[in-house]
């Protein structure tokens, strides 16, 4: 089959990629704008590959849209977005822009082509924030607290009713937080590794309690290629691995395992509106669709830590001036005491 991937270069698309070429005979079409956080070098391993091709491009881009659709992909896997929770509380509207418009001209043109199945790749986080108790199921209601998860529970709702009104054959997953190899380091593990190997602050937000369920990232891969073969059109499915930690344990665990003294945690300034606890029931994949995750946390931290070790260029690539720029505006907002990088 022939699949387009939007957003391939970045984090999960890059490793979804590699996963689908490595483990299925689809071919795949990447069409990533490029942002700050796509880069193709998370995919210089398949680049050559002759199932492979890479458009540059905004999936808001209709002219762009139009010349990808003629080489008729047959199903879309969409995860093209603006990510980043901190931004999106610095800056909303390229948050609306790519999530909303974005996802909404990929429908339009995706229904006027009629492929045979569009998974559209959500999150948790549209569910909002858990007490102390409890998990979110598909049927809890939609309660997103920062403009990022508010654009992306937008736009779940834009691809719920492309399958209501059009019969459109949508699929939606809402994921936990992921971690693995090629993640920015804006997101919480890669930055407090980075920051562990460099021996600067550890900037924990808060006091640390807020707690994530985090599954490995190639287990999210494996999801989304259950979800192309047997995803029910019309149907939410949560995806998670059961490995809920707070943070201030999980930069612990970190620090333990790069031989890091704990003085480099420094509490900061906490994120507005940040939710407090995240735990996902991924019952429904796991009885409809036999999927289930295959790597636990400390395993997958030990390994995504050695691969930031062994990736010394791709680190210092991807911190450039734009990153150090972000992290002074970002972390000196909250701390001013937090030297630069
Ligand atoms: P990322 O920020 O690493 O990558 C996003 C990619 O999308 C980048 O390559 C970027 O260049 C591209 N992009 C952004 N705007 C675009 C546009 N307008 N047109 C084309 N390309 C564009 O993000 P990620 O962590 O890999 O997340 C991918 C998807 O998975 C997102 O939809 C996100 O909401 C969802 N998700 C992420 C997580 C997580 O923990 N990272 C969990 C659940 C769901
Ligand atoms: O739950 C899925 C979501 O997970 C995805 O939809 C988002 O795209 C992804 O960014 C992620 O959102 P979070 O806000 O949960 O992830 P982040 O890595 O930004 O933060 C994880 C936790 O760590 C959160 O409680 C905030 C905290 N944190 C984060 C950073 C960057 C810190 O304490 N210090 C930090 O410097």
């Amino acid at each position: 089959m022939r699949l387009l991937v939007t957003g391939g270069a970045g984090f999960i698309g890059s490793n979804f990629i590699s996963y689908v070429l490595e483990h299925t005979s689809h071919s795949v079409i990447n069409l990533d704008a490029l942002t700050y956080a796509g880069n193709l070098e998370n995919l210089a391993e398949v680049e050559k590959d002759p199932r492979y091709r890479f458009v540059h491009g905004d999936v808001a881009d209709v002219e762009i849209l139009e010349s990808v659709f003629s080489m008729k992909p047959e199903a879309v896997i969409h995860l093209a977005a603006e990510t980043h929770v901190d931004r999106s509380i610095l800056e909303s509207g390229a948050f609306v822009r790519a999530n909303v418009n974005g996802t909404h001209r990929l429908l339009e043109i995706g229904r006027r082509h009629g492929v045979w199945k569009f998974i559209h790749v959500s999150t948790d986080e549209v569910y909002g924030s858990l007490g102390s108790t409890g998990r979110f199921t598909e049927s809890s209601p939609l309660q997103p607290n920062s403009p990022y998860s508010a654009s992306k529970a937008a736009s779940d709702l834009l691809v719920r009713s492309y399958f209501q009104t059009y019969s459109f054959p949508a699929v939606i997953t809402r994921c936990s937080n992921n971690y693995g190899p090629c993640q920015f380091p804006e997101k919480m593990i890669p930055l407090m590794i980075c920051n562990a190997m460099d021996g600067v602050p550890l900037p924990v937000y808060g006091d640390g309690g807020n707690i994530r369920d985090w599954i490995h990232v190639s287990d999210h891969c494996a999801a989304l290629v259950r979800m192309l073969e047997v995803g029910e059109p019309g149907e939410v499915y949560n995806i998670g691995s059961d490995n809920q930690r707070d943070n201030l344990s999980l930069v612990r665990e970190i620090l333990c395992i790069l031989g890091k003294p704990e003085s480099l945690i420094q509490f900061v300034a906490d994120r507005p509106g940040h939710d407090r606890r995240y735990a996902i029931d991924s019952s429904k994949i796991r009885h409809a669709l036999g999927w289930s995750p295959k790597i636990q946390l400390p395993e997958g931290l030990a390994r995504t830590v050695q691969w930031y070790r062994d990736h010394p260029t791709w680190v210092e690539r991807v911190r450039t001036g734009a990153y150090r720029t972000y992290y002074r505006k970002m972390y000196h907002q909250r701390d001013r005491t937090l030297s630069s990088l």
